[in-house]
């Protein structure tokens, strides 16, 4: 029987097979998904895949109790099989296999393109890929890492009280999160993250938007802003109410001293994305910049993986950005000349 949204769901189940991550007929498909995650939407993906004439799997298992390798020991043993033996996988997990043991192997192999969208609905999937402009979307994407990449110096504030500076590296890759057309770790449309030079990070970032790091320090939407101060790229201290208790708490309950080194800057430009769904929506609300701590992927380091017992990020909202001096958002707008009408023709 025919459910609300059927058929824009199946739409954007199969434009993510298809153009996202570019299935081609013969291909291996592996969809894994929680218990808590919203069935359908794994369901409708594993039809496009079909019908686009790949071999499809779901791996449907219990939720594990946090993200990355702390979630290792909850996962059955076919499951980290199943993995980094396909060409293809969509990860819908609420809690992340992301940064786990599996995703690791998965990502490094040379052959798995690895899309996470991790815990995405229904209404999720069908506005921030369905409803998004994909050409339009890689083009300025491909101009934010242009302009940004080119930089050395950066500096990010916002009205909740950020105010960081930091150096771009000169060789590290970029993570344009648009298409996963390419073996490795790929993330939802609209977010493009990169790892600075550590040691030059300094400053004060607060999460005024949302914070997201498995287990107890899944916290989602933060009633209170969370202050983290960071000196030479590493995390000194974590201030605020009850949630940034519970995230000192998690840190200190993780007991590894690789959780408190910066892990990866993000922009979050995703046209459609609304606060107070999921981490993977949160983090792309336009505007936005986002911070992990913890595990750093090949994806962000440009190599081996920096390990760490899990990974945590946060989400500053309406950021006033600059590269090299110039601006490219004004409190969360794009405002430099060369990104100006794209931004508006994707709504912005
Ligand atoms: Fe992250």
């Amino acid at each position: 029987m025919p459910t609300m949204k059927d058929l824009e769901l199946f739409k954007a189940a199969y434009k993510t097979v298809k153009e996202i991550i570019g299935i081609r007929e013969g291909e291996s498909l592996l969809i894994t998904i929680d218990s808590v995650s919203e069935f359908r939407v794994a369901e409708e993906m594993a039809k496009a895949g079909e019908a686009l004439g790949a071999k499809v799997m779901v791996a449907w298992h219990s939720t594990p109790k946090g993200y990355g390798m702390a979630c290792d020991p909850y996962l059955p043993d076919p499951l980290h099989a199943a993995c980094e033996n396909t060409d293809a996988w969509i990860e819908l997990n609420n809690q992340w296999l992301l940064y786990g043991t599996p995703w690791t192997k998965a990502v490094t192999n040379g052959r798995t393109r690895n899309l996470m969208l991790g815990g995405l609905s229904t209404d999720q999937l069908i506005r921030c890929i369905g409803e998004v402009d994909i050409p339009t979307q890689r083009a300025f994407q491909e101009k934010v890492v242009e302009i940004s990449s080119a930089a050395k110096k950066m500096t990010v504030t916002n009205k909740a009280g950020t105010d960081l500076e930091f150096e771009n590296h000169p060789d590290r890759p970029w993570a344009n999160e648009h298409v996963a057309h390419t073996p490795g770790g790929h993330f939802l449309t609209g977010q493009i993250g990169w790892a600075p030079v550590e040691e030059t990070v300094n400053g004060v970032m607060v999460f005024d938007g949302a914070i997201s790091g498995g287990g107890e320090a899944d916290i989602g939407l933060v009633k209170e802003p969370v202050t983290y101060v960071v000196e030479k790229g590493r995390l000194i201290e974590i201030k605020g109410g009850k949630e940034a208790d519970a995230v000192r708490r998690w840190f200190e309950k993780l007991n590894d001293p690789n959780m408190y080194i910066l892990a990866h800057a993000a922009y979050g430009f995703n046209p459609n994305a609304r606060l107070g769904f999921t981490t993977t929506e949160d983090e792309r609300i336009w505007g936005c910049t986002e911070w992990g701590f913890g595990y750093q992927g090949p994806m962000y380091s440009g190599g081996d993986p920096r390990v760490a017992a899990s990974h945590i990020d946060g989400v500053c909202l309406d950021c006033t950005v600059t590269a090299d001096g110039a601006e490219l958002t004004r409190d969360g707008e794009v405002v430099h000349p060369e990104l100006r009408d794209l931004a508006a023709k994707l709504g912005h």
